[in-house]
């Protein structure tokens, strides 16, 4: 247990500008990445407030025997420069420990000199994206964090020397002082792999890493919309696509999607449906620009036709809803966004051709903007030139969304609702036999938005539900079937009261869950399962300025991360009360879960 005092009240003057986003609905043009806003007057540190900066989730699993090498790729300053200034750098596999490796781990360590608004960032190796992570909102001097993910899966591009790329969007230290100084590291490990079996990310479908990864992503050079090689999407109609060939031999595909949303749709989760044209939805800051309600889903194509979608984890931005719930714990997922793997194997067959095909990716109802690029992952058959298939079922009925809205002024409450379920399979004809894939999918949305007290008591309520079965036949006897199940629940209620002088204070209640259970039957290996239980629990206020600025604020957050699979468990319990960790607690024993005070961190 870490000490526990009565805790000073935080009282931080900020300038930040962060509550209406701020963006224009202009799409990709390069002023979008200046700054106009006129110089903050200098903040004053938070006493006592932690500054190591953290994500509670899964230790990095790493093989317990350690033939272990490291390499540090980057070690430089962002944000020291009045526009975003990506860093290529050169990367060469080790010499003193050669692929292949059982683990590879990145590691970001980096820290903020002085306050700093969030930002989104991403590292691409050879195009492809391995990270994106969002930085804290740094509210006091020498903040630190760091992100460890297991990146095995992308070993293909670490066999061979290429480049990396980092870039930070908006990095500036124009406005605000802070500047990043990053380190960005790889860890080789080679041996038995200890404690977890795998990371979850990686177990499941494909112990092995893909042979080869084609990214689906902005082609470098472009900058149009600004450096990086994601693509900026701005509404449903902007497909961004990418045309590739694949190789004659392959014999599985999934299509891994990064995303994040930003700007006016910075609070699409918390978003009311209206049919009347209240700009701005309405003037509530926790909601999009347009009032179209609380539903968006990544959809991805191949030559136009619908091959998988998701709709999102929505990763809350450490500056948004009330930045003092982040400091120092993360948001779920903000320092390592969720990524989506979309089962393609289906539709190889009809890739096989020979010929090229294009690839393309969208957000449906979305606004400007979101980042969003995807990694076609492919496996080859090493023992064959040519690999034969087919699409046989391909079932994808459009989503019916229900829709209620009652509104009158600033009053009044919104529902969507909607389930839909998809089905394709087809066979591959390869070394390994012929073998059918079958996916089914399922969805199922609904969100509820309710504004009463003209206007000053908001709640939102946002449950996403998805299970995909994936059946595999050879010589019609089904040899593995996965099932990966998600749900992510949200509710959030704020109460906004009169400040004094123009001001106004906002309290917050939230609750966010991220609930994924991955279990699977296969030939030989016989069964497996594990789940993830990623839970926050937050309360607090800030006191807005007549001017949208944040004057002050505070927040109590718990967090709770819980892994568990048919051998182990993990349990983490974080406890923050005003900027303080008050309890930080760690368990490796699912039997001691309920009796917390046994533990020692
Ligand atoms: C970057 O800055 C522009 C203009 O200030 C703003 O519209 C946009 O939302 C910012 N993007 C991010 C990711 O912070
Ligand atoms: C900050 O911590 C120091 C040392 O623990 C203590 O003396 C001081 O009173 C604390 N300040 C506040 C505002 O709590
Ligand atoms: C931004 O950072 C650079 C490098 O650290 C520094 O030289 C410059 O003075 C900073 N600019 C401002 C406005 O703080
Ligand atoms: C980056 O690495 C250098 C040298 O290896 C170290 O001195 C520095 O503290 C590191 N910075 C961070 C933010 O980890
Ligand atoms: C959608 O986005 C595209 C690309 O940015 C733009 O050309 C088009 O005008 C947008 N459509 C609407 C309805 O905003
Ligand atoms: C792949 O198959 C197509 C059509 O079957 C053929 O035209 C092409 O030459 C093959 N490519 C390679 C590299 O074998
Ligand atoms: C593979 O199996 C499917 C379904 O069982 C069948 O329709 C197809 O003709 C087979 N393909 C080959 C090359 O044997």
């Amino acid at each position: 247990m870490k000490e526990m005092e009565s805790r000073p009240h935080f009282l931080i003057s900020l300038f930040l500008l962060l509550l209406a986003s701020a963006s224009s609905a202009t799409p990709a043009s390069p002023k979008d990445y200046t700054f106009d806003t006129p110089p903050p007057p200098p903040p004053v540190a938070a006493e006592n407030t932690t500054l190591e900066y953290m994500d509670p989730t899964l230790p990095p699993l790493l093989p317990t025997k350690n033939p272990q090498c490291s390499l540090q790729l980057l070690q430089r300053d962002f944000a020291s420069r009045a526009r975003s200034q990506p860093e290529f750098f050169s990367y060469t596999p080790p010499d003193n420990c050669p692929s292949p490796w059982s683990r590879v781990v990145l590691e970001l360590s980096a820290s903020a000199s002085e306050v700093q608004k969030d930002r989104i960032a991403a590292i691409w190796v050879a195009g492809a994206e391995i990270l994106r992570t969002s930085t804290p909102f740094i509210m006091a001097p020498n903040v630190f964090w760091r992100v460890r993910k297991d990146v095995t899966r992308y070993t293909a591009l670490l066999r061979r020397p290429t480049r990396f790329f980092m870039m930070f969007l908006n990095d500036s230290n124009a406005t605000l002082h802070g500047v990043y100084s990053v380190n960005v590291s790889l860890h080789f490990y080679r041996g038995a792999v200890g404690q977890f079996n795998a990371h979850p990310v990686i177990r499941g479908l494909y112990p092995q890493p893909a042979d080869l990864i084609i990214p689906i992503s902005r082609a470098a050079g472009d900058a149009t919309a600004g450096p990086g090689y994601w693509f900026r999407i701005t509404n449903e109609t902007d497909i961004c696509t990418r045309t590739v060939l694949i190789p004659n031999n392959t014999y599985r595909a999934v299509l891994e999607v990064y995303v994040s949303h930003h700007g006016d749709d910075e609070y699409w989760y918390a978003n009311p449906l209206r049919s009347d044209d209240v700009g701005a939805a309405g003037g509530d800051d926790l909601a999009s620009k347009k009032p179209n309600g609380g539903f968006r889903q990544v959809v991805a194509t191949i030559d136009g036709r619908y091959v998988g979608s998701v709709v999102p984890f929505p990763v809350i931005a450490p500056g948004s809803v009330n930045p003092f719930f982040w400091a120092p714990i993360a948001a779920i997922g903000a320092y390592d966004h969720p990524s989506y793997d979309l089962e393609l194997t289906p539709f190889v067959g009809k890739l096989l051709d020979g010929r090229p095909h294009e690839f393309g990716l969208t957000v449906k109802e979305s606004q400007p903007y979101w980042l969003i690029g995807a990694n076609l992952h492919l496996w080859l058959d090493a023992w064959s030139d040519e690999v034969k298939g087919e699409l046989v079922r391909y079932k994808v009925p459009p989503l019916r969304l229900g829709q209620q809205a009652d509104w009158k002024n600033a009053e009044g409450k919104s529902e969507m609702e909607g389930q839909v379920i998809i089905r394709f399979s087809g066979w591959l004809s390869s070394s390994n036999g012929n073998v059918t894939t079958s996916v089914r999918h399922k969805l199922k949305f609904k969100t509820h938005v309710e504004v009463e007290e003209k206007g000053a008591m908001k709640s939102a309520e946002m449950e996403i539900k998805a299970r995909t079965n994936l059946r595999i036949e050879k010589d019609h006897v089904v040899v593995a079937r996965v099932v990966v199940e998600t749900e992510s629940p949200l509710n959030l209620v704020t109460v906004i009261s009169n400040g004094g002088g123009g001001s106004r204070i906002r309290k917050t209640k939230l609750f966010h869950e991220m609930i994924e259970a991955r279990s699977a039957t296969e030939g030989k290996a016989g069964e497996w399962f594990s789940t993830i239980t990623d839970r926050q629990e937050s309360e607090g206020s800030v006191l807005i300025g007549e001017d949208s600025q944040l004057v002050w604020g505070s927040g109590d957050t718990k967090s709770t991360y819980k892994f568990r699979d048919d051998k182990k468990c993990y349990l983490r319990t974080v406890n923050m009360v005003g900027g303080k960790v008050e309890e930080d607690e760690e368990s490796s024993s699912c039997i001691a879960a309920g009796f917390m005070a046994l533990l020692v961190s």
